[in-house]
Order: structure tokens, then C-alpha cells, then sequence
């Protein structure tokens, strides 16, 4: 790989072709067994004498970074001890801000597949439509529908907008027109857009609890006070929002991870609080396309007539998480600094797929897609479902909810299952469940996905799965 060297000043050439090759061997950038240039060539490019080259080769061969093989040419050393000085010292190095300090990672992700995997959050690829995204994805490179100019508005192609705010209208009864939809790299782009202009150090957030992790930590991360209001049966707690409060994150189609919707008491309560309070909503409506049953509620979003509500929407569950494609819908004096953030953060995303998106939900795909995959999770969901009710009800109980991608299964008033061991035993057994006190609350239980389990193999995971939380319940 070519190496730039750079001889600007006359002092010292061999010291600074020395340092510069020593600092690409230190940090990467030539790697163990790569060539270097044979003396006469690199002295003829940098215009020195071969000399000087050679001076610079010698000490980097004395001090183990360089070998030479007579005949060969010379190379990057392998020698454990010239690469172990690319280790900075323990405990020295530049360290991030104390509040970055204090975030929390995530717990460790693990990315084996089990042959039964239960765990929240995806859906299933296999229900992808590629042929037709790689169709629109080809259409999208089209040197016509390429913008004519290097960058584009910050607040995401124009024609994707509209079919968003035409989407969100009738699948949601958002009220929303091109002009007020941000898109964005996922709903969690639209959370961190929602913390550079609103939260500073000290800003007071709630979150629920049991919640969503990524956004308590995102908040947290841009220096917000938060704090955890419990969620009931009817949705987050509004009596428990405390004075001062600035920003309520919630997610009332279908609570994470409880699944329950928030009443249409508690959203009027709600927006009361917050117009009281002067406080801003922003209502995370991650999964609530994939619907079973009745009528949705009106989002908050709509029942508000005060401009206090973000509303935040994802195409992680209908589409792909990988796609990173989600919307944010805000009030119009948020709109100019939304806009701004955006732009300073990554200018407007990935025009490209965009464009993909926009001709999919134009042309109804979307909307199809969205039916066929709703079929499909319903058979697994009702699986799921009835064999908790009939086989586990001595240890657990769903909680009732009618949309989204997951159940929730805590542990039953009466019963003693331990659910560290169920799940310990079901690892062993080749299915993943997650445990619900991962994301809070004060009740144990299970959080059971059904993205990533084909209704034709729910049976056999279900099955493993109940041996093992009967036997935790044993034990
Ligand atoms: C509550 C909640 N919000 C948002 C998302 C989606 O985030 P993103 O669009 O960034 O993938 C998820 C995904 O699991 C979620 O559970």
C-alpha cells in the first residue's frame, strides 16, 4: 500500500522519515509483513539521498520495528516487542466528559443464534420483500432521480416525506403534511435529535419504568436528570410525573415492554399534565403498525392541540432495523433548530434509500407488506399466547395488549419461578427469551418476541421453552 511520507523543512530527513514510518507501524497503518519500499526508490520519490533513506531504515531495523531479508527487500517487523508499544499505557489517553463517563453500556448483545430465538426487537428478514427493495433500490441510482446538487434538505427527500405524512394519516391519524415530517436514521436518531434541542445539563426527564434502555440512556448521555415513573395497567402514571419535569418519554401505542396501550384517560390526563407543566411529550410509536385486533387509539399526537407532542415513528419493525429509517413529526416552533441539528449532524441521511422507501409506500407496497406480515405474526402471537395461558398458567400470565412484535409473560401473583434460572436453562436448551426485569419495573417475568420464530417452528421453541420454566418453577 502506497505510504505518504512528507519532507516539508530541511532539518533532520532521516528523523523524519524514521518518525513517520515508526508512527504508521505504531498505529496501523503498515501493517506486520508489509514492503517497504526498497532505499533507492523511496530516496528517488521523496528527491533525498539514498543515504538518509538508509540511515532511517537501520534505526527502525536496530529498534525491531523493520526486518530485512538480503535479496527480498525489507519489511514490517512481526516482533512482539516493537508491537507491543502500539498498546497506549494502561490508564493513560484521553478520556470522555464525565457524563459520557457515566453512561451505561448496553449489556452485551449476544450475537450467536440459538436455534429458537424469542429475544425483542427484530423482525423477520425472511418476510422482507429484497427483490422488490433491490428493484427500488436500482430505480433510486437512476442518474435522473439523483438531486442535481452535491446535498440535499436536511430534513430528508421531499417525496418521502409525503408518502410519510400520507402514510401516518390514514394508518395512524396522525395529523402531519410533508412540511412538519424530520426523517431520520431510525426512531433513535429522532430521540438524540429531540435531546440537542431541548435537554441541557440538569434538564429534568421521565421515562417509564419498566422502559426502553436506549432512550434513557441517550438522554442521560446528553446531560438530562432522569427519572423513572412507573407504568399500570392503564399506562405510564401521570400523578408520579415530578414537578419540573421538562420531557415525558413515551411509548402509549404499546408500552415497551409491557405491551399494554395508554387509556384515553391517561393520554388526555397526559397532555393536561403537560400543558400545565409546560413540559413536551414525545410519543415513541415504534411497532404499533402490526396490529391484531381493534381500533387504535388516537395518538397523542392528535389529541393535542397545545404543540406539545414529538411524535416519533421507525421502519425497524416494518421493514429493517438495518435499514435505519424513522421520522420524527414535530410542533412548528421546534421545526427551524430540528432542522439545524439534523444538518450539522449528518446533513440528511441516505438519499438512496430514502428514495426506495418513498416508491414502496407510493406504490401500496408498504401497505401489503405491513397486512401480510400482520398474518403472519398473528398465527405466531396466537401460539405464543394460548400456550402460555394453557400450559404455564401456574407460572406465568400475558399481559393484554393487541399490537407490536412481542408479548409480555410475567410471573404469576402466586408462583415461584425463578426466571434467571428459566432462562439459563433455556439457553441451554437453543432458545433465547429475554427477562423483563432487564428493562425495570418491579415484576419479574419474560419479554417473548415472535419476529425471529416462523409460526411453523413456534411449537418445538414453545415446547423447550415451557419444559424449562416448569422446571424453574420446581426447583
Ligand atoms: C421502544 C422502541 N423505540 C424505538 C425502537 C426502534 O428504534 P430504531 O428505529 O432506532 O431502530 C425500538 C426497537 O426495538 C423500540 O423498542
Amino acid at each position: 500500500m502506497p505510504f505518504h511520507i512528507s519532507l516539508d523543512g530541511h532539518t533532520d530527513l532521516a528523523a523524519r522519515i524514521y518518525r513517520q514510518l515508526r508512527d504508521g507501524i505504531l498505529d496501523g497503518r503498515l501493517r506486520a509483513g508489509e514492503r517497504l519500499p526498497p532505499t533507492r526508490e523511496l530516496a528517488r520519490e521523496l528527491d533525498v539521498s539514498r543515504n538518509t533513506v538508509a540511515v532511517a531504515y537501520e534505526r527502525l531495523t536496530a529498534e525491531g520495528f523493520l526486518v530485512s531479508h538480503v535479496g527480498r527487500g525489507t519489511f514490517v517487523s512481526a516482533d512482539p516487542v516493537a508491537r507491543s508499544k502500539r498498546a497506549a499505557p494502561a490508564g493513560s489517553g484521553v478520556r470522555p466528559i464525565a457524563r459520557w463517563r457515566a453512561v451505561q453500556a448496553p449489556p452485551d448483545d449476544d450475537r450467536t443464534s440459538p436455534a429458537f430465538d424469542f429475544r425483542v426487537g427484530a423482525p423477520d428478514p425472511a418476510l422482507f420483500p429484497l427483490r422488490t427493495w433491490r428493484r427500488l433500490v436500482s430505480q433510486a441510482l437512476r442518474p435522473s432521480l439523483l438531486p442535481s446538487s452535491g446535498y440535499a434538505d436536511p430534513a430528508g427527500l421531499e417525496a418521502l416525506r409525503v408518502a410519510i405524512a400520507r402514510h401516518i394519516g390514514a394508518a395512524r391519524s396522525v395529523r402531519a403534511g410533508a412540511e412538519d415530517v424530520l426523517v431520520t436514521q431510525g426512531a433513535q436518531q429522532a430521540l438524540d435529535l429531540i435531546g440537542r434541542v431541548l435537554i441541557e445539563p440538569g434538564t429534568r426527564v421521565a421515562v417509564e419504568d419498566p422502559g426502553y434502555p436506549p432512550a434513557e440512556r441517550l438522554f442521560t448521555a446528553h446531560g438530562a436528570r432522569v427519572a423513572k415513573v412507573p407504568v399500570d395497567a392503564e399506562g405510564l402514571d401521570v400523578t408520579a410525573l415530578a414537578k419540573g419535569t421538562r420531557l415525558i418519554y413515551t411509548t402509549p401505542s404499546h408500552q415497551f415492554p409491557l405491551g399494554t396501550p395508554m387509556s384515553l384517560a391517561r393520554r388526555t390526563a397526559l397532555l393536561a399534565w403537560a400543558e400545565r407543566n409546560d413540559a413536551v411529550i414525545i410519543e415513541d410509536d415504534y411497532d404499533s403498525e402490526y396490529r391484531f385486533s381493534d381500533r387504535p387509539l388516537e395518538p397523542l399526537q392528535s389529541l393535542d392541540h397545545d404543540g406539545r407532542v414529538l411524535y416519533v415513528g421507525s421502519f425497524s419493525k416494518t421493514l429493517l432495523p438495518l435499514l435505519r429509517l424513522g421520522f420524527l413529526v414535530a410542533p412548528t416552533s421546534l421545526r427551524p433548530a430540528l432542522r439545524q441539528a439534523k444538518q450539522l449532524m449528518d446533513w440528511h441521511g441516505d438519499l438512496v434509500t430514502q428514495s426506495a422507501l418513498a416508491s414502496f409506500i407510493d406504490e401500496g407496497l408498504l401497505a401489503r407488506h405491513v397486512r401480510k406480515a400482520t398474518r403472519e405474526y398473528s398465527m405466531r402471537r396466537d401460539r405464543i399466547s394460548a400456550f402460555v395461558r394453557d400450559e404455564l398458567r401456574d407460572s406465568l400470565e400475558i399481559v393484554p395488549s393487541s399490537a407490536g412484535l412481542h408479548l409480555c409473560a410475567p410471573v404469576s401473583p402466586h408462583a415461584t419461578v425463578t426466571v434467571d434460572s428459566a432462562i439459563a436453562e433455556a439457553a441451554r436448551a437453543g432458545v433465547a427469551v429475554e427477562s423483563l426485569s432487564r428493562y425495570g419495573g418491579t415484576r419479574g417475568g419474560l419479554v417473548i418476541g415472535y419476529g425471529l420464530v416462523g409460526s411453523d417452528r413456534v411449537g418445538e421453541g414453545l415446547a423447550r421453552l415451557g419444559e424449562c420454566v416448569s422446571a424453574a418453577g420446581r426447583s
